[in-house]
Formats: structure tokens, C-alpha cells, sequence
């Protein structure tokens, strides 16, 4: 296999995708403890929380909490989820410096999730990414829903497409597509790729594989061989839409990270601390991590059966 790719971005979405759907309430300590691990794992994005509406994902109530009480390292971005002008209050207050606003190449799962049509969250992002853009804060977008939708099946790549071009439209550093469900293959997302990319930079998509059908890290290398080196991932496979039944974790970062090492290509995260990482979370939720990576590491080894270095 060849591959023409020197080095891997992976955005660590743990703190949030991971756990907005945990139905453990995990204490404020705990969080904060995860993203420290998360950063000593040399992650260097890594999406802290949602100002999201608290009754619509209880689990991202404390986000504000969380974001003051983490330690903002150098060349460490920690965006934070703002679903609208009160999403971005929330998070200016706070001094969030990058924030993701998210949308869907599907109506019902847009309606589901953030109760807004596709053209009512462009009304409603907007202005809130004028006014991000003006207080100097970056703009991340995701496209939920770009392989499949759980209310509607079927999404067309063009859809995806014009979705993706008009959060670029809006500022977006970048535009995270999103297999919200987990159900898309190999040469599904490389054909959704030849389209997006002829007219998106490949520097400006990442990808987001949920591994609900175990597709997720046959999905990425399928991505890596057309050129795309940002991943989203989450520690231990953690998450999953609590508004989009049936979706499970995303790919875990350990999983990613396994390949890419396998592959020689350069991505500066610590494999054994990120087991660590992982393992700082688990003990609070009422369900072993689903990761692969994590669950072949008995403690204190990693897959292989070398000793970790990470405590
Ligand atoms: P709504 O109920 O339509 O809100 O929710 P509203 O605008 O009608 O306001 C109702 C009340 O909520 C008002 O308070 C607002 O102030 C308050 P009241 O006057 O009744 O006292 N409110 C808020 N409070 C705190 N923070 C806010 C906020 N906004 C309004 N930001 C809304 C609309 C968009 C807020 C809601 O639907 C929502 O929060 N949805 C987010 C759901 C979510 O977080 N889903 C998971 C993340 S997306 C995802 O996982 C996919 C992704 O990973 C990619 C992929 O996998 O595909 C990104
Ligand atoms: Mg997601």
C-alpha cells in the first residue's frame, strides 16, 4: 500500500461526542482529569464540551465548568459545541477561543437533533458566525448524517456537498463529515470524497466515523488514501447521538492510532498514555469501552504485551 501522507491530524472528541451520551452523570473532577490525559497524550485539538441546551444533553450541562477549570496548554485548541446565539453567549462568557457549529445533510435528523430545518440553522449560524468571526474566534462545522440518516436512510452525496460548502460559506477553518450512524463503507465514503473534493480543499475536510458497524477504521484508511488527514476520534470508542437512535461510539482514537502506526505515518500522540487517558474515564461509566485497542491491553501492557510507560 502506498500512501502519500506525512503526517495524521486527529481532533479528539472524547470529552464531548464521548460522553454527551453517557447516561452515568460523570462528576466535573473527572472530566477535567480525561482532558488533561487527553493533552498529555500529545492530542492537540481536543473538543471540550457543548453549550448546548442542558435539557436536551444533561451530561453537557457543566460544559462551562469544565472549559474554566482546564488547563489551556500551547498549541492545544479545545473548541467547544454552540448550536446557536445562545450556544455562543455561553461560550464568549467563557473565553472559548474555537468553537463547532453542526448542522445535517438531513431535514428530520436536523429536526431531531437541533429542532431547525437545514436552511433554519444557516439562518440561525449565521450570525453567530459573523459575530464569532469578529471576537476573533475560529469555526469548525460538522455535516451530520453524510452516509446515512436513521429517520430518512439514504442521503445524497450532493446534499452533503452543498451542506459542506455552505458552513465553508460561513467561515469554517474546516468542515467534519459525519457518519453519524455508522453506516457507511469503503467505497461509499471515497465516492462521497471524489465529489467533495473537486470542490473543497482536501486540508479543509475531516472525517468523523462512528463504528456502530464496525466500518469505522476500514472507513478512514479509505479516506487516507484519497489525501484526507484529519480524523475525528474519541478515547475508548466512546459515544454516540443521544438524537440519533442506534448510533454507537466513534472510532476509537487508540483504534486510529494503531493503524496510522502500522502505517508509519507521523500523528504525535503517545499510544500508551492514551490507553491511560482512556482508562482515567472508564471506571465511571456503566459499560466497558467498546475500543479494540483498549479492550487487547490488559493493564499496565499495551497490545503487543510490551509494559507501558503511561501510569
Ligand atoms: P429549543 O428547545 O428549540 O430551544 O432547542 P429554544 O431556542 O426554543 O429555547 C428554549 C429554551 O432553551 C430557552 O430558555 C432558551 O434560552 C434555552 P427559556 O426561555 O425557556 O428559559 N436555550 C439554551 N440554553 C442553554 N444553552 C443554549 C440554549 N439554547 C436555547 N445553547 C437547541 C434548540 C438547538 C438549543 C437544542 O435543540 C439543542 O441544544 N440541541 C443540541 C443537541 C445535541 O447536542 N446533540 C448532540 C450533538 S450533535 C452530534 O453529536 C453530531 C456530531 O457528533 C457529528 C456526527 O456524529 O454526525 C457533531
Ligand atoms: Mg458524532
Amino acid at each position: 500500500m502506498k500512501l502519500d501522507v506525512e503526517r495524521i491530524r486527529i481532533v479528539e472528541v472524547g470529552p464531548r461526542d464521548g460522553l454527551q451520551n453517557e447516561k452515568a452523570t460523570i462528576a466535573l473532577d473527572t472530566k477535567v482529569a480525561f482532558i488533561e490525559a487527553l493533552a498529555d497524550a500529545g492530542l492537540t485539538t481536543i473538543e471540550a464540551g457543548a453549550f448546548v441546551r442542558p435539557a436536551w444533553v444533561p451530561q453537557m450541562a457543566d460544559s462551562s465548568e469544565v472549559y474554566a477549570r482546564i488547563t489551556k496548554r500551547d498549541g492545544v485548541d479545545y473548541p467547544m459545541l454552540v448550536p446557536n446565539e445562545k450556544g455562543l453567549d455561553r461560550a464568549i462568557e467563557c473565553g472559548v477561543k474555537s468553537i463547532a457549529i453542526f448542522t445535517a445533510a438531513s431535514e428530520s435528523f436536523n429536526k431531531h437533533n437541533i429542532n431547525m430545518s437545514i436552511d433554519e440553522s444557516f439562518e440561525e449560524f449565521a450570525p453567530v458566525a459573523a459575530r464569532a468571526r469578529s471576537e476573533g474566534i475560529r469555526i469548525r462545522g460538522y455535516v451530520s448524517c453524510a452516509c446515512g440518516c436513521p429517520y430518512e436512510g439514504a442521503v445524497e452525496p450532493e446534499k452533503v456537498l452543498e451542506v459542506t460548502a455552505r458552513l465553508m460559506d460561513l467561515g469554517c477553518y474546516e468542515v467534519s463529515i459525519g457518519d453519524t450512524i455508522g453506516v457507511g463503507t469503503p467505497m461509499q465514503v471515497q465516492g462521497l470524497l471524489y465529489l467533495l473534493t473537486q470542490v473543497i480543499p482536501r486540508n479543509c475536510l475531516a472525517m468523523h466515523f462512528h463504528d456502530t458497524r464496525g466500518m469505522a477504521v476500514a472507513n478512514a484508511l479509505a479516506a487516507l488514501e484519497l489525501g484526507i488527514t484529519t480524523f475525528d476520534a474519541s478515547a475508548g470508542g466512546l459515544g454516540g447521538c443521544p438524537y440519533a437512535p442506534g448510533a454507537s461510539g466513534n472510532v476509537a482514537t487508540e483504534d486510529l492510532v494503531f493503524l496510522f502506526d502500522g502505517l508509519g505515518i507521523d500523528h504525535g500522540v503517545s499510544l500508551d498514555k492514551l490507553v491511560a487517558a482512556a482508562r482515567v474515564i472508564s471506571p465511571w461509566l456503566d459499560h466497558p469501552l467498546p475500543g479494540k485497542v483498549v479492550q487487547a491491553c490488559t493493564k499496565g501492557t499495551l497490545p503487543w504485551g510490551a509494559k507501558t510507560t503511561a501510569q
